[in-house]
């Protein structure tokens, strides 16, 4: 069964996503446009966690209330998705967050991890892999191959852009995995880079181009 893939198409994603896009937007607005729709993105990844009863003593009477049930992690992939996991640390703060450092080779595109933060015996439930761009869907596959070896038992990836070629590795080789995007783009170019896109998330967000 292939994983489910969700666009929203939320008038605010197209809104920040169409200045995200532009070449002329800056560091410092990038990153708040970043902000902006990871947070949108993420209401839309967790409508389905799970909630357990509890009681609270409010000012006049003890009442009925739902609490997650489920322990969450966010794993931002150096660098891009630093500034999602910001965004969604607002909507939930009591997550963890969970580092991964992983850089696509040039030549070969292919993902080169080189730092790793995750816990030891962590007993997490739900990990968010957190990466603006899936071009060939290399750095998202290795990501939730650590996820998994490690053995945490559901993962969901989050992307602000993405190209088909990286959906469909993404779905093949992680068909439990669900993909929530801001948008799907056209193809990848000769240089692996996501058409229209956006650039190098990366390098725009910290001003590094
Ligand atoms: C970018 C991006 C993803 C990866 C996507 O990172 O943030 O991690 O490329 O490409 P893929 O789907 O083909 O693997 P990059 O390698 O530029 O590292 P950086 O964030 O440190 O600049
Ligand atoms: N990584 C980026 O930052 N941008 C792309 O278009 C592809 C990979």
């Amino acid at each position: 069964m292939p994983a489910s893939i969700h666009v929203p198409n939320h008038p605010l994603v197209q809104h920040h996503l169409a200045a995200l896009r532009d070449a002329a937007t800056p560091p410092q607005l990038f990153r708040h446009l970043v902000n902006e729709i990871a947070q949108i993105l993420f209401y839309e990844a967790t409508r389905d966690l799970k909630l357990k009863p509890a009681t609270v003593a409010t000012p006049v009477a003890e009442a009925s209330v739902a609490v997650l049930a489920e322990s969450i992690a966010l794993v931002p992939v150096l660098r891009a998705g630093l500034g999602m996991a910001n965004a969604m640390l607002e909507a939930l703060p009591t997550a963890s967050v969970w580092h991964l450092g992983l850089y696509r080779d040039h030549q070969t595109l292919k993902p080169v991890t080189y730092y790793n933060k995750l816990p030891n015996n962590h007993g997490l439930d739900v990990a968010f892999v957190l990466d603006p761009m899936l071009a060939t869907g290399g750095s998202a596959i290795e990501a939730i191959n650590i996820l998994k070896r490690a053995g945490v038992p559901s993962v969901r990836f989050i992307g602000l852009i993405a190209a088909p070629e990286g959906v469909k590795a993404l779905q093949e080789a992680h068909p439990d995995v669900p993909a929530y995007l801001g948008a799907i783009d056209s193809h990848l170019n000769e240089l692996g880079y996501i058409v229209p896109g956006l650039g190098d998330a990366g390098d725009r967000q910290f001003g590094t181009v």
